[in-house]
């Protein structure tokens, strides 16, 4: 199969006609690019697997253009999800609901909930809203770093989809915040830009446990995600970074400092690929660094944040990206 990369506002209507006769496309978010397909077609939903190499046992967020949408998707929806929506819709926020039986169960992988999510790119609420809710994970092969950029999905999904819908590098940069609804306190199953201080406003309490208690609880934590082809750490200051580097290069390797440019001083001539200045620069521009650093060098030292708010969402990912590894 041909793979094809078209801009995003020129490919609305063929992606739509894709998706309509069963296919996949992807198209962009403001948080990763994802790999859709008709949320209510399990034939075309068993193809996103497929392409992936995904483990059939990891369920599928399911992308909407209007929250009308959610009456054929989910049942019994608490209040809360619609003062949810108000406040974070669309945004970077999935939603768990209890599924209903119009969605195929490959789609939630035999479960009985299901994510639902309104992205905030306008490209994807259009395809959306020109074909089906869509199904859709990140577009990338299952354990590598997800893509930011239309380029991050070619190299890794060439010739195993038509079409790859394209807007840029991603607004936001990570996965969206997936909070599970159907429990009696929501919780967080996965951390993301919407923070568990932003969901406590709204909601008055929300169950985060230590890290690894909220990582365990989503299905798909149970497997390395994230993970970039060379060995990857995380350095606890830039100090710790630059020796690490200089030890390693000593010992003949090529490595590289990822960190921002607040670094420059200290990092000086050594190999570096910049995150920007801001935590918000960091977050945006964390996997497309990856994606750059494992191409080019062979062991990868990676800025550690903070443990609150974006930082800590920010640093879930570096944490599996370097595999617990830290110096
Ligand atoms: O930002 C995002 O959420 C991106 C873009 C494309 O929307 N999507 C994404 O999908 O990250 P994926 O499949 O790579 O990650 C979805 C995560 C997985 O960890 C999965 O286990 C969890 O959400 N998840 C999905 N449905 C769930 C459910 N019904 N209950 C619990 N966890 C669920
Ligand atoms: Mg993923």
């Amino acid at each position: 199969m041909q793979t094809k990369i078209v801009p995003a506002k020129d490919g609305i209507e063929e992606g739509a006609s894709l998706i309509l006769s069963g296919e996949l496309v992807v198209f962009p978010t403001e948080t990763v690019y994802g790999l859709g397909a008709n949320a209510f077609d399990a034939d075309a939903v068993k193809k996103i697997f497929k392409a992936k190499g995904r483990p059939q046992d990891n369920p599928l967020i399911v992308h909407i253009s209007s929250l009308e949408q959610v009456r054929d998707i989910a049942v019994d929806v608490p209040s809360v999800f619609y003062e949810l929506a108000e406040r974070f819709m669309p945004g970077p926020i999935t939603l768990i609901l209890k599924k209903s039986d119009k969605i195929p169960s490959v789609v939630t992988a035999g479960g009985e909930t299901v994510g639902v999510r309104m992205p905030s790119n306008v490209w994807a609420r259009e395809l959306i809203a020109a074909s089906k809710p869509l199904a859709a994970p990140s577009a990338n092969r299952s354990k590598h770093i997800s893509p930011t950029t239309a380029k991050h999905v070619y190299d890794d999904l060439q010739g195993e989809v038509p079409l790859i819908l394209d807007d840029g590098a991603c607004k936001v940069g990570i996965e969206s915040t997936v909070l599970d609804l159907t429990v009696d306190v929501p919780t967080i199953l996965r951390p993301g830009a919407i923070t568990a201080e932003m969901l406590a406003e709204v909601l008055g309490e929300v169950n985060e446990n230590g890290k690894v208690i909220k990582i365990a609880k989503a299905p798909g934590m149970k497997y390395t995600h994230y993970a970039p082809k060379v060995k990857t750490v995380c350095a606890v200051s830039i100090d710790h970074a630059v020796k690490e580097y200089d030890r390693v290069k000593s010992e003949g390797q090529n490595p590289v400092i990822v960190a921002r440019d607040i670094y420059r001083d200290k990092v000086q001539e050594r190999e570096q690929i910049s995150l920007g200045v801001t935590v918000e620069d960091y977050a945006r521009n964390i996997y497309s660094a990856l994606h750059t650093a494992e191409e080019r060098y062979d062991y990868i030292i990676v800025e550690e944040l903070g443990n609150k708010g974006l930082e800590a969402s920010v640093m879930n990912r570096v944490e599996k990206a370097a595999g617990g590894n830290r110096v």
